[in-house]
């Protein structure tokens, strides 16, 4: 089972997902995790993808479809929740290459649509713990102690991205080349757009709603 998560940055792809994996199992493929993994270690992928990531463009193509073919190799019989990729017309074309073999197709793209002027809120007031990962928010979701992670304990930090001015770049670029993925999408009989300015809680129940009767069915 593959779903995809498509929506702006800051429109809650990340958070929904570990919602929805701890809720139905799903293993979480996020390419922006994997890159900030990757740059954190100083992995020759990472060195690579850092100056893209820095400046709030898409890394590319060839670098990101190669990487997601390895983490994709054994689709068979897995729960996929793809949070971040396919990112483009070309990406998508690449993934639908992928699954042509049997027993893997895309079952759900779920939209999360957000308003820019939201994005960029959440974005600015995102945090997140050094250690572990885990992500706060000091408007929606604060830690119970000011810049400390609930979980581990650690300094929370921002992320590279999450300035102002790159946040803006990165909206544009959603804009110019993700967002056109939803009419990709729509075309087929398998996308559902969700009103991502609900609370994270009211974001997860519709989601799940849509998702609860593909998984009884199988
Ligand atoms: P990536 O890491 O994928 O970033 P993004 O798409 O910009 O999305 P974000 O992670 O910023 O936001 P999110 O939707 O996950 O929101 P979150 O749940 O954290 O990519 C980063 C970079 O990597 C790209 O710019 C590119 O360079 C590169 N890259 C990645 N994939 C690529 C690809 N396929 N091709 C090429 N390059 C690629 O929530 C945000 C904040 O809001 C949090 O603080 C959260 O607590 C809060 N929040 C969440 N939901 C709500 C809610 N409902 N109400 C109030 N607050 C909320
Ligand atoms: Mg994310």
């Amino acid at each position: 089972m593959i779903i995809i998560l498509i929506g702006a940055p800051g429109s809650g792809k990340g958070t929904q997902a570990a919602a929805l994996c701890g809720k139905f199992g799903f293993t979480h493929l996020s390419t922006g995790d994997i890159f900030r993994a990757e740059m954190a270690a100083k992995t020759a992928l990472g060195l690579k993808a850092a100056e893209y990531v820095k400046s709030g463009k898409l890394v590319p193509d060839h670098v990101v479809t190669e990487m997601v073919a390895i983490k994709l190799e054994d689709l068979k019989g897995g729960r996929y929740l793809l949070d971040g990729f396919p990112r483009n017309l070309e990406q998508a074309q690449t993934l639908a290459g992928v699954l042509s073999k049997p027993g893997a197709a895309i079952d759900l793209v779920l939209f999360l649509n957000l308003t820019h002027a939201e994005a960029m809120k959440r974005l600015t007031s995102r945090r997140l713990c050094g250690g572990c990962g885990a992500v706060f928010n000091v408007l929606s979701r604060p830690p119970q102690t000011e810049g400390k992670c609930d979980k581990c304990g650690e300094a929370l930090v921002q992320r590279d991205d999450d300035t102002e001015a790159t946040a803006r770049k990165r909206l544009m670029v959603y804009e110019d080349l993700t967002r056109p993925l939803a009419a990709y999408y729509k075309a087929e009989q398998v996308f559902y757009e969700i009103d991502a300015g609900q609370s994270p809680e009211e974001v997860t129940a519709s989601l799940a709603a849509i998702i609860q009767p593909l998984l009884a069915a199988r």
